[in-house]
Parts: structure tokens; C-alpha cells; sequence
């Protein structure tokens, strides 16, 4: 199997139904409006997807839930054949932006990670993530929560929820604590807000990589702008076409950015919730764009070097990657 590298997946939003569905028995939670009828989850659009999402989390109330959690979206990667992942993780959820809560929810995760790790299964590393739609100050208690554990394991720190909630300026004081702290910086944007979301990430918040970046497209000055400057893009196309951006895989438009000579990697963001897995991601992306093994090799030679990891660990991916 191709030895793959993610970028971008949210650890709540990789949680399978069924063990979500588990933990809500085992506390009497009812959230049984989330799934249809065969138990996947369900939504209507992107927004109703945060609101589902959340309700999922909800039954995710402790260290250990977060351990069981790792343990599991590692297992399904492995099985894509992913060699490292790097989670978003946010502190609104893993102890509610409390600094020492936040270290024992880590120190779980992590536990359970090098269990995976040790059995031969992915690397992981964390990037911590504000919650947009939470607003400004939520996000810089989340901010502390990174700069206070900003390490080996928590590489990062990003920016997901409603892009449609107040524009990156607002969440500058949050990336210049990060930065300052030693932390890499990306930010989801140009998903669904268009290429000006882009460019203020990039000018207002200093990220070195965008979470998705492909309605940059529709600005090629823009995308010019991308490829000279080396940004990375954290595709998620098979994100993108289930939550209705793009109406198939053939017109998304993540060859174009390619071929314009963007830096572009491949993640399954919240792979349950879309239907995909990164094998699934790469078989797709084959079919409706024609795209041989060299170019996967390229995405994955790419997502290594843009990895928010130390050097040590970026020089073992990419031996694994091969030539
Ligand atoms: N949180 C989880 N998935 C997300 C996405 N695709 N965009 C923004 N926030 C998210
Ligand atoms: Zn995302």
C-alpha cells in the first residue's frame, strides 16, 4: 500500500459513528438525532455539519474518552496506510481552555498515540485549533493552551469552524502568541469564504500553510501569489464534494492548482463524516484526474516537507516515502 502523509484531520471529526453512538450509551446521552437511519452521520450543509459535529463531541467529556478516541482514528488510518497525521485538537473541548486541564487531556492522547505508534501504526502530532465561531476571546485562552504545551507533540496551531464568522485580523493576537512560542501557524480559509479569505490569512495571520485554499482558484493573481511564495495547501477534496463546494471530483479544483505549480497535499478532514479515507481520497483523485503514482508521490513528498514536525521525524517520512 502507498505509505501516506495527512495534514489535516480533525481528531472529534474522525471519531467512527459507532464509537461516538458507544460512549453516548455508556452516559445515558440521547444525540441520536446526528445519524440516519443507517447510523452514519447526518446533515443538511456545511453549518448544520458544525452543529452536528459539536453534538458528537458533547458525549467526548474526559482524558481517557480522548485516549479510546486517538486509539481509534489511528487504527482507521493505519489501515489507509498513513504514516503520520497531524490533529487538530482544540482546547474548547479537551477541558474547556483550562491550561492544566488542557495538559491532561494532551497527556492522554499522547499516551495513547505512542501505544499506536510502538504497534508499527502513525506517527501523530498536534496542532492546537481555536474554534472560530467561538469568537476572538475563546481563541486566544485556546492560543495559551498551545503556547503553555508547545513541544515535540503540539507542533502547530490552526484556525477551523464558521469562516464566515469575523475575518483572520480578529485572531491575530492568537497566532503572534503562537509564533512566538515556537508554534507553525495554519489557518482553514478560502473553503467558504472566496480568495480574499486567503489572502488575509496568509497577510493578517503569517500561516505558512492554508487549511483547504481552493477557492484561491478563482483569483489566479492569487494563485500565482501561492506558488511563488511555497505556500501548502491542505486539500480535503472529498470534503469539499460531500459538503456540496464542488459538485464532483472532476471539477474540483485541486489539479488546476497543481498544475499551476501550488504546493497542494491530500487529507480527509473528518473522514466518517464525508464517506472517505485517504485511500479512498487517492483512488478518487486517480480516476476523475488521471493522476499516476508519481504525482501521489509528489503530494507525499510535499505534505513531509511541510510537516510541522521536528527534522528528525521529517527525515524518517521521508525515507519511508521512498524514491
Ligand atoms: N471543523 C471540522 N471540519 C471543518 C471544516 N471542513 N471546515 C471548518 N471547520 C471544520
Ligand atoms: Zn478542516
Amino acid at each position: 500500500m502507498t505509505p501516506k502523509i495527512e495534514l489535516h484531520l480533525h481528531l472529534e471529526g474522525a471519531a467512527p459513528p459507532a464509537f461516538i453512538r458507544g460512549l453516548a450509551a455508556e452516559k445515558h446521552i440521547d444525540i441520536s438525532g446526528i445519524f440516519d437511519a443507517q447510523g452514519h452521520y447526518s446533515y443538511t450543509d456545511f453549518w448544520h455539519f458544525l452543529k452536528v459535529y459539536e453534538a458528537a463531541t458533547s458525549v467526548l467529556t474526559s482524558p481517557e474518552d480522548y485516549a479510546r478516541l486517538t486509539t481509534a482514528v489511528l487504527e482507521e488510518s493505519a489501515a489507509s496506510g498513513v504514516i503520520y497525521t497531524e490533529a487538530f485538537l482544540s482546547p474548547d473541548f479537551c477541558g474547556g481552555r483550562d491550561v492544566a486541564a488542557w495538559r491532561d487531556y494532551l497527556a492522554a492522547i499522547r499516551e495513547a498515540a505512542a501505544r499506536v505508534e510502538a504497534q508499527g501504526g502513525p506517527i501523530l502530532r498536534a496542532i492546537v485549533t481555536p474554534i472560530r465561531h467561538f469568537g476572538p476571546d475563546k481563541a486566544r485562552e485556546a492560543a495559551l493552551c498551545a503556547a503553555e504545551t508547545a513541544g515535540e507533540f503540539v507542533v502547530g496551531l490552526g484556525l477551523a469552524g464558521d469562516e464566515k464568522t469575523g475575518t483572520p485580523k480578529d485572531y491575530a493576537y492568537s497566532f503572534d502568541m503562537a509564533r512566538e512560542a515556537g508554534l507553525h501557524l495554519t489557518c482553514h480559509a478560502g473553503e467558504w469564504g472566496g480568495p480574499e479569505s486567503v489572502r488575509d490569512a496568509l497577510h493578517d495571520l503569517r500561516v505558512e500553510r492554508i487549511g483547504h485554499g481552493v477557492r484561491a482558484i478563482e483569483d489566479l493573481a492569487l494563485v500565482d501569489e501561492l506558488a511563488e511564495a511555497g505556500v501548502v495547501l491542505e486539500c480535503c477534496p472529498g470534503s469539499n464534494v460531500a459538503l456540496g463546494l464542488y459538485p464532483d471530483w472532476r471539477r474540483h479544483p485541486i489539479g488546476k492548482l497543481y498544475d499551476r505549480g501550488v504546493k497542494v497535499t491530500v487529507s480527509t478532514d473528518d473522514p466518517p463524516f464525508f464517506h472517505t479515507t485517504m485511500t479512498r481520497e487517492f483512488d478518487r483523485l486517480a480516476e476523475a484526474l488521471d493522476w499516476d503514482d508519481g504525482v501521489f508521490h509528489t503530494l507525499n513528498r510535499t505534505a513531509a516537507e511541510a510537516a510541522f514536525c521536528d527534522e528528525g521525524t521529517r527525515k524518517r517520512l521521508i525515507e519511508r516515502l521512498g524514491s
